[in-house]
């Protein structure tokens, strides 16, 4: 079995002004010491300034999303490569929130992870059911489906990590037992082998994500196949936030 680094990232959503930069500052002192990868990502307003004022030594700064192209007649979007120049070494994609209320597709979800990652960036790509999903028996395919057709032909170990996030588990304090997390991890990463092969697929990494807390965050660590976590309200406060990465 192959020793995978584990991964922390928090995601800021639509919070964080500058004035929220010591918190990243903070944050960025406390995780020198973790052996992990850690990343925080942001509102790409504030990426450039959180890149000034950390170390660079272990935290990552990145994005939640991007355009495909590189540049064109997109008013209002940025692409991979424009948050790259502002700073960022990572960039979620397919995050539900993204998927529900701006309609994107598996398609344009691949398109953004492979632009990101022929920018030499890191990618999340987020996949999850609904809880009508869930209850209907659907959760393993609903989520195998997204990443087959969210993943780029280019996606390997190190240029890609999978955070499985159940919808109805962001934000509402509700996850689901570890035994289903454990169930859909090993289904995920046994999908990856087919597709990609059995060494890419032992070293990819697959977060969890939806209502991590520094309470639930060890049960969740030690399952096998969970290699860190995808982190939302508990990544906005360093203590929150450092309270997981120190049972990680
Ligand atoms: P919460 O941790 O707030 O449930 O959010 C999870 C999430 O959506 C991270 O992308």
């Amino acid at each position: 079995m192959n020793k995978r680094k584990n991964f922390i990232a928090g995601n800021w959503k639509m919070n964080g002004t500058l004035d929220t930069i010591s918190e990243i500052s903070k944050i960025d002192k406390l995780s020198e010491g973790y052996e992990g990868d850690i990343a925080l990502c942001l509102p790409n307003t504030i990426i450039s300034k959180a890149n000034e004022n950390i170390s660079h030594k272990k935290l990552l700064i990145g994005a939640q999303n991007c355009h495909h192209e590189e540049s064109g007649a997109y008013t209002g979007d940025v692409s991979a490569k424009m948050l790259k120049d502002a700073g960022a070494k990572v960039i979620i994609v397919g995050h539900s929130e993204r998927r529900q209320i701006y309609k994107e597709t598996n398609e344009i979800i691949s398109k953004k992870a492979e632009s990101i990652i022929n920018s030499d960036l890191l990618t999340i790509i987020c996949i999850g059911e609904t809880e009508e999903e869930k209850n209907m028996g659907l959760t393993s395919t609903t989520v195998c489906t997204q990443l087959k057709n969210s993943m780029p032909s280019i996606s390997n170990e190190t240029n890609t990590v999978v955070a499985y996030e159940p919808i109805w588990a962001i934000g509402t304090g509700r996850i689901p037992s570890l035994k289903e997390i454990e169930v859909v991890h090993k289904e995920l990463r046994s999908l990856v082998s087919k597709i990609k092969g059995i060494d890419t697929a032992n070293k990819m990494r697959f977060l969890y994500g939806g209502s991590v807390k520094p309470n639930n965050a060890r049960d969740i660590f030690d399952l096998t196949d969970v290699d860190g976590a995808l982190i939302g309200g508990a990544s906005l406060k360093s203590d929150d936030f450092m309270g997981i990465i120190n049972v990680c």
